[in-house]
């Protein structure tokens, strides 16, 4: 037995739900971890979520719910995705695990020790409505370069430049818009020159000794990061932040991405404590003498996967990728996924509809060795699967057996000399097969499992058994016996991609075992007796793939908050046109100060979201402190005329109840409803 192989995808967030582009990695992934399994390499799939990060912990809040609560309904609702896609992996943990928690503090203490890690105070922008440090994707404004309004904080859609958050002309808070403004904090770093020696050994070409599987384009452009000068890497965030806290450093925590990649080592742990192993096997062995590491991950995540990762796992001594596969993005219909155009399709809608069988084979008849963009156009996609899975490799398979089991009770004879050739190319496809899935080439291997079916189609159909007479039964037989030969090396090469496939052909054929691809099968012995046809393929409905685009558009308006009364519906009811008249809109209490001059009124400032924002003077100061207001949902009477008062102008009122000065409430909302939304 050679080396034990851990393979790994990249780890999914857990604030969003598992769609067509996660699939490609997983289906990717889950190919070539199959075909390694079946050539008999001991070698496990480990996979996680990923569960860390302001998003995750803004995206609780807004759903007024704990991180962790969110993270388990992805955990349920990502795992029941990757199942019914028939992912086999081995273990789905989380990174939000004691197990990863622990490999970060130690990974963290050795770097420590080994003068790995420095501190910094850095200058960042704060928002103080939202009271956080804003990471770079929560601030907008104008792209430095090109102008372009409305451009992240790390890099400009319009132009492509990548920037400093602090750069934006007119910066403003994609949470609440308001100006955010520049505040120091510490932080921790690696300093990655330091191991500058270290990386551009690990990704030395082979041809220079270099230890690791890399494809040469990754391998360059890696290389010139490296040459370009390593910037020291900022592990740390401030709060609000969903994570582990710093060992030492109370109230910073880790960066996802750093204990994100250790997700990868937890999830080992968790696997081998069920199963009984020794996880230094895998990670603490930096020479690689008893296991190879292989990443897949996508195009965008590469500088994480071969500068940062492999610095950690050097400095703190754990063991070093020894291949990273990267592939390219999926298009559909030659163009980036689309929530408009419908092309934005989550896993489940497509289950939806369509099988899985269907977009893992079509995934694979497409994917290959190189980072090129994969497109899943869903003409070529209808065509392609019935094409090759019905009319080819089904078609030949039903035609054979049918015929033997209704004319000659299912008997196998031996193959026929005239078809020797054929016969020997086939077993040969095999072997190559299972050379180009370890190469991530699986478009190429089952292309070989194609030409196997035409070869075979074509010579049963010139041989044309149903037109021989009972007294050439036995030749009839053969040549349908060749058919079936044939189904099974099409059953086994595609065995990685469409494994209820191969299970239904071995059922049918009454095999005594599964299929593998240790060495090519051999044809079955004369006088086997094969089972009835079961369908292994049917033509894909092209309507069905309609309606996944359907429901897969973003078209519904945004969604209502209901309070207590249906404000139309109770003035239809009760005649009070009036009522129905009033404009009420959800609001988010932005920024909220006291009136010099007028000690029972508040300044509000309100967020209505897409309808901008407003200024409201509301008596309510005896009742409330400015700041208990600040990020409540509160209703807005939207359609009042606005009223010029001696402080300002007051564009609306906010609803209420009590009169007494001192002893009013605001109505408050479900922090989850949306500003700007109707209250109906
Ligand atoms: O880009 C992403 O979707 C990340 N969640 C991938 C993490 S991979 C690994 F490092 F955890
Ligand atoms: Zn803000």
């Amino acid at each position: 037995m050679g080396k034990k192989v851990l393979v790994t995808a990249a780890l999914p967030y857990a604030n969003g739900s598992i769609h067509l582009g996660h699939l490609l990695e997983a289906i990717q992934t889950d190919v070539y971890v199959r075909a390694r399994k079946l050539a008999g390499d001991d070698c496990i799939f480990i996979w996680a979520d990923d569960t860390h990060g302001t998003p995750i912990e803004l995206r609780a809040r807004r759903e007024g719910i704990a991180p962790e609560q969110l993270i388990e309904r992805a955990y349920a609702e990502h795992v029941r995705d990757f199942t019914d896609f028939q992912i086999g992996f081995d273990v789905f943990h989380t990174t939000h695990s004691e197990e990863t928690r622990r490999h970060a503090h130690a990974i963290f203490a050795a770097m420590t020790e080994r003068g790995d890690i420095s501190s910094k105070a850095v200058q960042q922008l704060y928002c103080p409505v939202d009271a956080m440090f804003l990471p770079d994707r929560f601030v907008k404004g104008a792209c430095p370069k090109c102008k372009s309004p409305e451009q992240y904080g790390d890099s400009c859609e319009v132009c492509g430049t990548t920037y400093a958050p602090t750069e934006l002309g007119g910066p403003h808070c994609s949470i609440c818009g308001s100006t955010p403004e520049l505040r120091s904090s510490e932080h921790l770093f690696v300093p990655l020159a330091r191991h500058e020696a270290f990386l551009r050994g690990w990704l030395a070409a082979p041809e220079q000794g270099g230890p690791t599987e890399l494809q040469p384009t990754v391998r360059n452009y890696v290389m010139e990061w490296v040459d370009g000068g390593l910037r020291d890497w900022d592990i740390s965030r401030d709060p609000p932040y969903f994570g582990f806290e710093i060992p030492g450093w109370p109230g910073k925590y880790f960066y996802v991405w750093f204990d994100a990649p250790i997700g990868y080592i937890g999830a080992t742990e968790k696997f081998l404590a069920e199963r009984g192993g020794d996880v230094a096997a895998y990670w603490r062995d930096p020479e690689r003498e008893r296991a190879e590491i292989v990443h897949v991950i996508g195009k965008d995540i590469v500088y994480f996967h071969c500068l940062f990762w492999p610095a950690m796992l050097h400095a703190a001594g754990y063991s070093t990728p020894s291949r990273v596969h990267v592939h390219g993005w999926l298009t559909v219909a030659g163009e980036k996924m689309s929530k408009t155009r419908g092309t934005f399709i989550l896993a489940r809608t497509w289950l939806d509809h369509l099988a899985a069988d269907e977009l893992r084979y079509y995934f694979a008849s497409k994917l290959g060795a190189t980072q090129e963009d994969i497109d899943l156009s869903l003409d070529d996609f209808v065509l392609r699967c019935t094409a090759d899975l019905v009319k080819k490799a089904a078609n030949l398979a039903s035609r054979c057996c049918k015929f033997l089991t209704s004319r000659q009770q299912g008997v196998i004879e031996a193959l026929p000399a005239e078809a020797a050739a054929i016969v020997e190319s086939a077993a040969r496809r095999v072997g190559e097969a299972t050379t180009l899935y370890r190469a991530f080439e699986s478009a190429k291997a089952v292309r070989l499992a194609m030409q196997v079916a035409e070869d075979f189609n074509l010579y049963v159909t010139e041989q044309a058994p149903w037109k021989l007479g009972p007294a050439d039964a036995a030749r009839a037989r053969a040549i349908c016996s060749a058919g079936i030969y044939a189904t099974m090396v099409i059953a086994q090469i595609l065995a990685p991609v469409l494994p209820r496939w191969a299970e239904r052909v071995a059922r049918m054929l009454r095999l005594p075992k599964p299929f593998d691809l240790r060495k090519p099968v051999e044809p079955l012995p004369a006088g086997h007796v094969i089972g009835e046809y079961e369908t292994l393929a049917e033509p894909v409905d092209a309507a069905k793939v309609a309606a996944i685009v359907e429901a897969s558009k973003e078209t519904t308006p945004a969604r209502q908050t209901p309070v207590a009364y249906d404000v139309a519906a109770l003035a239809a009811e009760t005649g009070l046109d009036d009522f129905a008249k009033v404009d009420l809109r959800v609001a988010k209490v932005v920024a909220c100060a006291s009136v010099q001059g007028a000690d029972k009124l508040l300044q509000l400032t309100l967020d209505l979201g897409p309808l901008g924002q407003r200024t409201v003077f509301s008596g309510i100061a005896k009742s409330y402190a400015p700041e208990q207001l600040i990020g409540k949902h509160v209703v807005l009477y939207a359609n009042l005329k606005p009223r010029k008062m001696r402080f300002g102008v007051s564009e609306g009122m906010i609803l209420a109840a009590g009169a007494e000065d001192d002893a009013v409430t605001v109505l408050e909302l479900d922090p989850r409803s949306r500003p700007g939304e109707r209250v109906s």
